[in-house]
């Protein structure tokens, strides 16, 4: 075994850990600090809950909640102006992936300069930002633990993938309470998009004993609970179990890095501006049918923990592949790519798009454009 390394921030885990969100922020020295969040979370009152706490520490929230799904490069830019301009010295990022990536992209222009697409690729920041504290409103992006940042560029129509260790949060409060209030759609999503980080971490060809507990921990969590939170949305307990395994996932592929679904749907929603995990959920299938031969013992525990017995057997792939789509479509995930908007014109920009993405890179598979147009094809 090589060397290895670890990275995650300090967390506190379980309901009514974001009520601790001005005391952490204070103890980082924070003043004035940007709350960012999107209008669903504002309505649901949660920004408003956590500019209580701030206050109630003496500290004052600037607000920009105006983060659309799938955060673009102008909105990373109107708000690094309001940090600047309202004189800012800390963030708080309320919400999903989106307001999260978004907060760590303005911490990151806060301090340095030029445009964030001058740092889209792997450690190419240069200074820390400042203290950002994340409370996550969904079970799925993991974006409060993770080194990543992604953030479209409309002029090219991609969703850079950012990775620094300089993007992971000084804290995370991550309360289930948060995500009993979030509808089926958003549950299923959120799901398969934290089973997806936790098999393209569990066969990256960078993972390791450490990343491995928590991938296949975070498998076994979400195949027994996602279906609950489905069926039974104000249940806690499985809200608790399910954003237990989003942040083990989030840990997992935070150091291991992910794969060809997540190379393949950053393409997709660069390009078509789609729901990122429900594109993953269409695309997992089958990235697990072309990757088996590379990882097939890897694969084959995956294959048990949802129920099916490979036994060697030449159909190994193709049991778990039919397994994983029977599971999304059992949570309500039955689109394909076509049902987006995207047809096999659209595969060779599509497929270029994805060989170029980091994640790429830690695929336990090589593949060429030839075999992502395939995958593609294979999903519309
Ligand atoms: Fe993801």
């Amino acid at each position: 075994m090589g060397i290895q390394k670890f990275l995650a921030p300090e967390f506190v885990f379980g309901p009514g850990a974001r009520k601790l969100c001005g005391r952490y922020l204070r103890n980082l020295g924070a003043g004035r600090v940007l709350v960012v969040s999107d209008s669903g979370v504002a309505g649901s009152g949660w920004t408003d809950e956590a500019v209580l706490s701030l206050e109630a520490e003496g500290l004052s929230a600037v607000r920009f909640q105006g983060v659309r799904v799938n955060p673009r490069m102008n909105q990373v830019e109107e708000g690094t102006r309001l940090y600047r301009d309202s004189g800012c010295d800390s963030v708080l990022a309320v919400g999903g992936g989106s307001p999260i990536d978004c907060a760590k992209a303005i911490g990151v222009m806060s301090a340095n300069p030029g445009s964030i697409a001058d740092y889209e690729g792997i450690d190419r920041i240069p200074r820390p930002g400042p203290p950002l504290v994340c409370i996550p409103t969904t079970a799925g992006s993991a974006a409060e633990v993770s080194q990543f940042a992604i953030i479209g560029d409309e002029g090219r129509r991609i969703k850079m993938a950012i990775v620094s260790r300089v993007l992971v949060p000084d804290v995370a409060l991550i309360d289930p309470e948060t995500t009993v209030t979030l509808d089926p759609f958003q549950t299923a999503a959120g799901g398969i998009d934290a089973l997806t980080h936790a098999v393209e971490a569990y066969v990256s060809n960078v993972s390791s004993p450490i990343t491995d507990i928590h991938a296949v921990e975070a498998i076994r969590v979400v195949e027994a609970w996602l279906p609950r939170c489905i069926a039974e949305p104000k249940n806690l307990e499985a809200r608790t179990e399910m954003l237990r395994a989003s942040l083990e996932a989030g840990l997992a592929f935070s150091n291991a890095i992910l794969g060809l679904a997540h190379a393949l749907s950053h393409a997709v929603g660069g390009m078509f501006d789609s729901s990122h995990g429900e594109a993953n959920g269409i695309l997992l299938p089958e990235v697990v049918r072309f990757n088996y031969p590379a990882s097939a013992s890897k694969y084959d525990l995956v294959a048990r923990i949802f129920g099916v017995e490979p036994q060697a057997s030449p159909k190994a792939a193709d049991l778990l592949a039919d397994r994983l789509a029977a599971f999304a479509a059992s949570i309500g995930i039955t689109a394909r790519l076509g049902d987006q908007g995207i047809s096999r014109a659209d595969l060779p920009a599509l497929a270029e798009r994805a060989a170029r993405d980091p994640c790429a890179l830690t695929n336990p598979r090589e593949a060429s454009i030839r075999d992502i147009e395939d995958i593609y094809e294979r999903c519309i």
